[in-house]
C-alpha cells in the first residue's frame, strides 16, 4: 500500500463521492417501510436525532480516521494505532466493515435488481392504467420467480464491480451529481402532486404527528441502524473515501450538507409514498414492496406517468448504483492491502458477493420460509443485522478510536477545526455518541 493515496481532484469531487455513498436505497426504499413498519411520526423523530446526536459526529470521525491515515481502512487504523503505541488489533476494525459491507451488498444489489425489473417494465408500458392491486401481484409475481431475480441481480452486481474494478468511480460520481437534482426534482414534483390527493393530509400527520407509545427499545435501536444505514456510517466505507479527501477541505461542512441532503431525500420520498399508501387504503406496514407498489400507482395518475416512472427508476439505479460501489470499496481495499491487483480483487468480491446474494434472491421463493436465525429468513436477517448492529457497533468503535485513541494532535489536523470546535465535537463523541449508542444496543438486544 503506498504512503499517500491519489486525492480527489476538487472538494466537489469529494462531496459527490459522499452523496454519491449517502443517497440510495436507504432513502427512498428503506426509510419508507421502515417507518411504516415502525408507527411512522415517533419513527421519524427519533431516526433525525439520531442523524444529528450520532450519524453527523460519527461521519465527521469516520472519514477523519481516513484523511489522517491516507491509507486503505486496515493499513490506516493500524497506522493511526501504531502512532499512539496502541494495540495493531485496531486493525481488525477494518476487517469488521468489510465484512459488514459485504453482507449489505449481498441483498442491496439483489434489491437494486428490482429497480431493472421495474425500469424495463415501466418502458414497455408495463403499468399503464395497471390498478394498485394489480401492481402488487405483478411484483409479488416477480418476487416468486428466482430465473428474473437472480438475472437482475447478477447485472447489477456485474455494473458495479466492472466500475470497481476499472476505478472510474469518479467518472460516475459526476454523471451522479449531475442527474441527482433530476431525481431531487421528480420527488418534488410527486410530493406536489400528492399534497392534491386526499392521502396528503393523513400522511402528513401519520408522519409528523408523533404517538410515542408505540415507541419500544427495539424500535429506537430500528430508528439508529437506520441512521447510520442512510448516512453510510460504520462499515469504515466512508473512512476509505476520506483517504481520498483534500488536505484543504472542510470536514464538518462536506459532511452537514450531506446528512441534510439524505434526509431531505428520504423525506420526499416519504410524502410521497405515504399519501398513496393512504389514499389508495393501503397499510404503511406493507414491509419490502412498498416503494416498488406505490410509486407506480403515483406516477400512473400523472399525465406522461410511464414516461417519468422510467426516469425516476433510471435516476434511482443510478444513485444506488453509486452506493454500491463505496459498499464495494473497503472490501477491494481490503484485498488490495493483501497483495492483489485490482481487477482480481473485484472478481473475487464480486463472485462471493454474488453468491450470498442468491440467498436473498431464494428468501421470496424456495427459501421463504428457512428461518435459520431469531426466526428471520436470509433475506430478513442480512437486511436487518447488519444495517442495525454491525453498523453502530463499527460506528462506535470507530468513535472510539477517533475521540479516545488517536493522537489529539493528528485528530484535530485532519478534522482541520480550531481547537474550539474541535473540543466540541470529541465531547460530543466522547459523552453523546458514544454512550448513547452503547445504550441503545444494550437495550435494543436485551
Ligand atoms: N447509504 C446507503 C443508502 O442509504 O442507500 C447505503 C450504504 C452505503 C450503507 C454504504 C453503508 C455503506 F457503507
Ligand atoms: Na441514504
Amino acid at each position: 500500500m503506498s504512503e499517500t493515496l491519489e486525492r480527489w481532484t476538487t472538494r466537489r469531487a469529494f462531496i459527490l463521492a459522499v452523496t454519491g455513498a449517502a443517497v440510495g436505497l436507504g432513502n427512498i426504499w428503506r426509510f419508507p417501510y421502515i417507518t411504516g413498519e415502525n408507527g411512522g411520526a415517533a419513527f421519524l423523530l427519533l431516526y433525525i436525532a439520531f442523524v444529528l446526536l450520532l450519524g453527523l459526529p460519527v461521519m465527521m470521525a469516520e472519514i477523519m480516521v481516513g484523511r489522517a491515515g491516507r491509507r486503505s481502512p486496515v493499513a490506516s487504523l493500524g497506522h493511526l494505532a501504531a502512532e499512539v503505541g496502541a494495540s495493531r488489533h485496531w486493525r481488525l476494525l477494518g476487517l469488521f466493515g468489510a465484512f459488514t459491507v459485504f453482507c449489505i451488498l449481498s441483498f442491496y444489489s439483489v434489491v437494486s435488481g428490482w429497480s431493472i425489473e421495474f425500469l424495463v417494465t415501466s418502458i414497455n408500458g408495463g403499468f399503464v392504467g395497471a390498478s394498485a392491486a394489480e401492481i402488487g401481484a405483478g411484483f409479488d409475481a416477480f418476487l416468486a420467480d428466482p430465473g428474473r431475480m437472480t438475472f437482475n441481480h447478477t447485472l447489477f452486481l456485474a455494473m458495479t464491480m466492472l466500475v470497481v474494478a476499472a476505478g472510474v468511480a469518479k467518472g460516475l460520481e459526476r454523471l451522479n451529481n449531475l442527474l441527482m437534482p433530476l431525481l431531487y426534482l421528480l420527488l418534488l414534483l410527486l410530493a406536489g402532486y400528492a399534497a392534491t390527493t386526499e392521502g396528503f393530509g393523513p400522511a402528513l400527520a401519520w408522519l409528523f404527528m408523533p404517538d410515542f407509545s408505540a415507541v419500544t427499545p427495539l424500535v429506537v435501536m430500528h430508528a439508529m441502524g437506520h441512521a447510520f444505514f442512510t448516512l453510510a456510517v460504520g462499515a469504515c466505507a466512508l473512512m476509505a473515501y476520506g483517504a481520498y479527501m483534500p488536505d484543504r477541505q472542510s470536514l464538518p461542512r462536506a459532511a452537514g450538507a450531506v446528512a441534510v441532503l439524505d434526509v431531505s431525500v428520504a423525506l420526499l420520498a416519504g410524502i410521497a409514498i405515504f399519501s398513496v399508501v393512504f389514499a389508495q387504503g393501503m397499510d404503511p406496514g406493507e414491509g419490502p414492496g412498498l416503494m416498488f407498489v406505490t410509486l407506480p400507482v403515483a406516477f400512473a395518475q400523472l399525465p406522461w406517468g410511464a414516461l417519468w416512472l422510467s426516469v425516476f427508476f433510471l435516476l434511482l439505479l443510478l444513485a444506488t448504483w453509486t452506493s454500491s460501489i463505496n459498499l464495494a470499496e473497503p472490501m477491494v481495499a481490503t484485498l488490495q492491502g493483501l497483495g492483489l491487483a485490482r481487477g482480481p480483487a473485484a472478481a473475487l468480491v464480486g463472485l462471493a458477493v454474488w453468491l450470498v446474494g442468491l440467498l436473498s434472491v431464494l428468501s421470496f421463493s424456495t427459501l421463504a420460509e428457512w428461518r435459520p436465525l431469531f426466526g428471520m429468513n436470509a433475506f430478513e436477517l442480512v437486511s436487518t443485522i447488519p444495517p442495525e448492529i454491525f453498523l453502530p457497533l463499527g460506528g462506535l468503535l470507530i468513535a472510539i478510536f477517533a475521540a479516545w485513541v488517536m493522537s489529539e494532535e493528528a485528530a484535530r489536523r485532519a478534522l482541520g477545526v480550531t481547537p474550539g470546535a474541535f473540543a466540541v465535537w470529541r465531547g460530543l463523541v466522547r459523552w453523546v455518541a458514544i454512550p448513547l449508542t452503547l445504550v441503545v444496543l444494550v437495550a435494543g438486544l436485551f
